[in-house]
């Protein structure tokens, strides 16, 4: 399939880099593409970036038939542009359109799809130190009915966002507090998926958490609200003793790429893993004996984003006495290293965009 492409005559003025912040602006252009069942996915285009314009009975505003990636191109020194493992965004978008009923897509078409419109507005990716270009591919259903049953018109598109730190504060150690009221997602339910509804349950949460000072929520499992799941913008890891432990991934849980190359990273230097079920009661007890020596969250937005502090109940931890911690740093430095070109891709991860 051929991608046609409009572009716009009217460039919009381009944003300082030192303060972009996450998710404020948008660059020239957006990529769409439509389902129609009969059809299936066809009539791919780069436009000019515009709003939608969809029926107030559009499906996706009543029901929330709707999922979406998040990956990032990186300028190099040499001005080369990098992708970092994008089919594994693709491969994880067909997971989540498989659980959500929407039909999936041709996921090296849509990498396809992510390179020319990086390349069409490749002078909005930003240079600054710790700035990127955030992508985010999403489908959305948009039949004009109200009748809840799966979609059989949907839109498929992507816009792309100069971005720097996630958190306001860069990569200063987070606060975390621990959820015990509300939860995030359930077995059997969409909790691996991304579907936009999975965040918009989590906001309360957060509202509660941000009210406090906390940055973000830490979900524990639904069913017991025993054991450690994720953060919600990203997976977590704790470093107890010798060992590094992350959340296994029980269904409830997503799968981030970030996490996995974090445990392949690990791995590769010698580091013992383990991806298992964790108690908050097994983490109160480590940092009690002070064996809770790091934590830290990975993602694609957060990049790894050191925990400082976790709040329990009544009980406020300090984890590394609220700083980095030796293991985040070197995560940190060698992911975004790859992923700006400052070190060799040893790892296969990296793709570039030409
Ligand atoms: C990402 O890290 O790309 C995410 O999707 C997290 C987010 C909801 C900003």
């Amino acid at each position: 399939m051929e991608i046609k492409i409009t572009k716009t005559s009217t460039k919009k003025q381009k944003p300082d880099q030192t303060e972009l912040g996450f998710g404020n602006y948008y660059t020239d252009h957006m990529f769409i593409m439509n389902y129609d069942e009969g059809q299936g996915w066809h009539d791919p285009r780069i436009v000019p970036y515009a709003p939608f314009e969809i029926d107030p009975a559009s499906m996706v505003l009543h029901y929330a038939q709707e999922i979406f990636e998040g990956l990032k191109a990186y300028r190099t020194a040499e001005g080369k542009i990098q992708l970092f493992r994008p089919e594994k965004n693709m491969a994880r978008m067909n997971l989540s359109c498989d659980r959500l009923c929407i039909p999936k897509i041709d996921e090296e078409f849509a990498i396809k799809a992510v390179k020319t419109l990086v390349k069409i507005d490749e002078d909005w990716i930003p240079t600054e130190e710790g700035t990127s270009l955030y992508i985010r591919p999403y489908i959305f259903a948009n039949d004009v009915h109200i009748g809840v049953h799966p979609a059989k018109h949907l839109i498929f598109a992507i816009i792309l966002s100069p971005v720097g730190a996630y958190y306001p504060n860069g990569i200063e150690p987070v606060k975390i507090y621990v959820e015990q009221q509300y939860v995030r997602a359930v077995p059997g339910g969409t909790g691996f998926t991304k579907a936009g509804a999975n965040y918009a349950i989590s906001l309360k949460g957060q509202e509660e958490a941000e009210r406090d000072g906390y940055v973000q929520t830490l979900w524990l499992d639904g069913v017991e609200r025993k054991y450690v799941e994720e953060v919600g913008s990203m997976n977590v890891f704790f470093i107890v003793g010798d060992e590094v432990v992350t959340p296994a991934l029980v269904g409830s849980i997503l799968g981030g790429i970030t996490r996995m190359s974090i445990i392949e990273l690990l791995r590769s230097k010698g580091f013992t893993v383990n991806e298992r079920r964790i108690s908050i009661d097994e983490l109160v007890e480590a940092h009690r004996d002070g064996k809770l020596k790091e934590a830290f969250g990975t993602g694609t937005a957060a990049v790894i984003s050191p925990i400082g502090h976790l709040k329990y109940g009544d009980l406020d931890m300090t984890v590394n006495g609220g700083k980095i911690g030796e293991v985040s740093q070197m995560l940190y430095d060698t992911l975004t290293g790859i992923q700006w070109g400052r070190i060799p891709d040893t790892m296969g991860w990296i793709q570039t965009v030409e």
